[in-house]
C-alpha cells in the first residue's frame, strides 16, 4: 500500500520505533571506526530505485541525508536543488510537477516554502511522497532524527524534560517534535524568545489531540522559580490518556486536574535542551532578533543541565556559542549525523524493502471532511492561498469538535479557525457557530460571518425552531 510521510502523524509509534530499530542495525553494521554515529560503506538493498530530491527552499542537511541514505543503499539520486531550474520557474504547479517527477522516480522528498504543499503533491503522487519541511508547518524527517537522537542519548523517551529554546513559533522542526514528544510521552517545556510562544493552534492540539495536560506556574512551584527558566507552562502527558486520576503537583498539593502523577523531583533536571535559531526566512519583521537567547558555556553551568544533551537541527546562526562545541552534552553534530541511518530506514519502509516496517493505516482520530467554498484557510502562507495552485485545489478541512463550537482544520497546512456562522442547506437558516448537533448535519455549510452567510441567501435562524 501507497504511504507517504507528511506529517509526523503519519507514521505511527510502532512504526517510528520499527524504523528507529532498524538505523540501529544500519549503524551496527555500518559505522565507520571510531565514529559510531557515522555510516559509510553501502548496504545495497535499492539498487533497482530512484530517489528524486525537490527543494525549493536551501537545505544542506536535509537533502543532502536524504540522498547519502539513498546512495548508501545502493540507489539512484535525481536531485533538484535550486527551483530555478525546474519549470515551476514557468509557473508549472505542484499538482503536474509531481505527475511528471512520479515518471522518472520510485520516491521523492519535497522541500517547499508553503505550508500544506507536501500534502498536495502527496494527493497527486503514486509513489511515496516525504516532506522535508512545508514552510513553518512540520519537518516530520527531523522529528525521526531527534527522536532517535534523544532515545539513544537518554534511553527511551517517556518522561524526558525537554525544553524548546527560540522560534517556536515559525520552526517547524519544533511543530513536529511537540507532536512526538506528545506521543511518546515526554514532558515539552516551552521557552520561547520573547513574541515566539508555540502557535495556538499548536498548543490546542496538544491538549485535544495528544491528551497532554499543561501544568500552570502554580503547579509547577519551585521550577518557575529559576532565571533561567521562565516557564509559564509545562505539556506532560497522562499515563493512562482519558483517564482522570488524582494529579500531585510539585509543591505537593492535590489538584483535580486530568493527568499524572508526578514525582516530588520530576522537573529537577532538563534532559535535552533544544535549540532553535530565529526563522528570519518567515518574518516579515525581525525586531525579535534583538532579544534572542543565547546558549553558551555559561548558560550550561545551571546544576539543572548537568545532563542536558543540547539538540539543534542546524543551521545555527547565533543562539548558540561555539564554545559549547567540545562539551560532551553538545549532541547536535551527532543528531545531524543520524540522519543517514534514519533516513536510509525511513526510505527502506516505504519502498517496501523490508517487511513488518509499516502497517496498516489506522488514523489516529477521525474527523469529517468539509470541503465547500464558503470558507478560506486563514493562513496567508496556507498552499490554498497562493495564485498558482488555487486555480485547481478546492479547499479541505477536518471538522473538529470543541467544547461550545466547530473548529475547522485546514486538511492542508493544518492551521485551525473558528467559522463564525453555521447554516443549514435544507432550512436555508444560519446562526452562531455554537454546537447544536452532535455529530454535525450532513447540509451543514460554514461562513465565516453573517454577512457571508446573508450573501449566500441564508437567513437568521429564528429561536424558536431549530436550526
Ligand atoms: N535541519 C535541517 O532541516 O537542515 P537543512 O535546512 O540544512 O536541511
Amino acid at each position: 500500500m501507497l504511504r507517504h510521510l507528511v506529517t509526523i502523524d503519519d507514521l505511527s509509534e510502532f512504526e517510528i520505533q520499527a524504523i528507529f530499530s532498524l538505523a540501529d542495525e544500519y549503524l551496527a553494521q555500518m559505522a565507520t571506526p571510531d565514529k559510531p554515529h557515522r555510516i559509510r560503506g553501502r548496504n545495497p538493498i535499492a539498487q533497482d530505485f530512484v530517489l528524486a530530491t525537490l527543494f525549493y527552499e536551501a537545505s544542506t542537511r536535509t537533502r543532502f541525508s536524504f540522498e547519502s541514505a539513498m546512495l548508501r543503499l545502493g540507489g539512484q539520486v535525481l536531485s533538484s536543488a535550486d527551483p530555478k531550474t525546474t519549470s515551476a520557474a514557468k509557473g508549472e504547479t505542484l499538482a503536474d510537477t509531481i505527475r511528471v517527477v512520479e515518471n522518472y522516480a520510485d520516491l521523492v522528498v519535497i522541500r517547499h516554502p508553503c505550508e500544506g504543499a507536501v500534502r498536495v503533491a502527496a494527493d497527486y503522487a503514486d509513489i511515496p511522497v516525504i516532506n522535508a519541511g512545508d514552510g513553518g508547518h512540520e519537518h516530520p524527517t527531523q522529528t525521526l532524527c531527534d527522536l532517535y537522537t534523544l532515545q539513544r542519548e537518554k534511553g527511551a523517551l517517556r518522561n524526558l524534560n525537554v525544553v524548546l529554546w527560540g522560534d517556536l513559533k515559525h520552526g517547524r522542526t519544533v511543530h513536529s517534535l511537540v507532536y512526538g514528544l506528545a506521543r511518546f510521552g515526554a514532558r515539552i517545556i516551552p521557552l520561547p524568545a520573547e513574541g515566539l510562544g508555540l502557535p495556538e493552534h499548536v498548543c490546542r492540539r496538544l491538549l485535544r489531540d495528544y491528551d497532554c495536560v499543561p501544568l500552570s506556574k502554580r503547579d509547577l512551584g519551585d521550577f518557575t522559580s529559576h532565571d533561567e527558566f521562565p516557564v509559564d507552562v509545562v505539556y506532560v502527558t497522562p499515563d493512562k490518556p482519558h483517564q482522570r486520576s488524582l494529579f500531585t503537583n510539585v509543591q505537593g498539593e492535590e489538584s483535580d486536574l486530568l493527568g499524572v502523577h508526578l514525582p516530588q523531583n520530576a522537573f529537577a533536571r532538563i534532559d535535552a535542551c533544544y535549540v532553535t535559531r530565529l526563522q528570519k526566512e518567515r518574518m516579515p519583521n525581525v525586531a525579535a532578533a534583538e532579544a534572542y537567547p543565547i546558549v553558551n558555556r555559561e548558560f550550561l553551568k545551571n546544576p539543572m543541565l548537568k545532563k542536558s544533551s543540547v539538540m539543534h537541527p542546524l543551521p545555527r546562526v547565533s543562539e548558540m556559542g561555539y564554545d559549547i562545541d567540545d562539551d560532551e552534552r553538545a549532541v547536535y553534530f551527532k543528531q545531524a549525523s543520524y540522519g543517514v541511518p534514519v533516513r536510509m530506514a525511513l526510505i527502506a519502509a516505504l519502498l517496501n524493502l523490508k517487511s513488518g516496517l509499516l502497517q496498516p493505516v489506522h488514523p489516529r482520530k477521525k474527523h469529517a471532511v468539509y470541503e465547500q467554498r464558503t470558507v478560506a484557510c486563514e493562513n496567508p502562507q496556507c498552499v490554498t492561498a497562493q495564485e498558482s495552485e488555487r486555480r485547481y485545489l478546492t479547499p479541505r478541512f477536518w471538522i473538529v469538535v470543541e467544547d461550545e463550537h466547530l473548529v475547522l482544520r485546514c486538511a492542508y497546512c493544518e492551521h485551525e479557525f473558528v467559522p463564525g456562522v453555521m447554516a443549514r442547506t435544507s432550512t436555508k437558516k444560519f446562526m452562531p457557530n455554537a454546537l447544536d448537533h452532535d455529530p454535525p448535519p450532513a447540509d451543514l455549510v460554514l461562513f465565516p460571518d453573517e454577512a457571508a452567510a446573508l450573501a449566500a441567501g441564508f437567513q437568521p435562524y429564528k429561536y424558536k425552531t431549530r436550526l
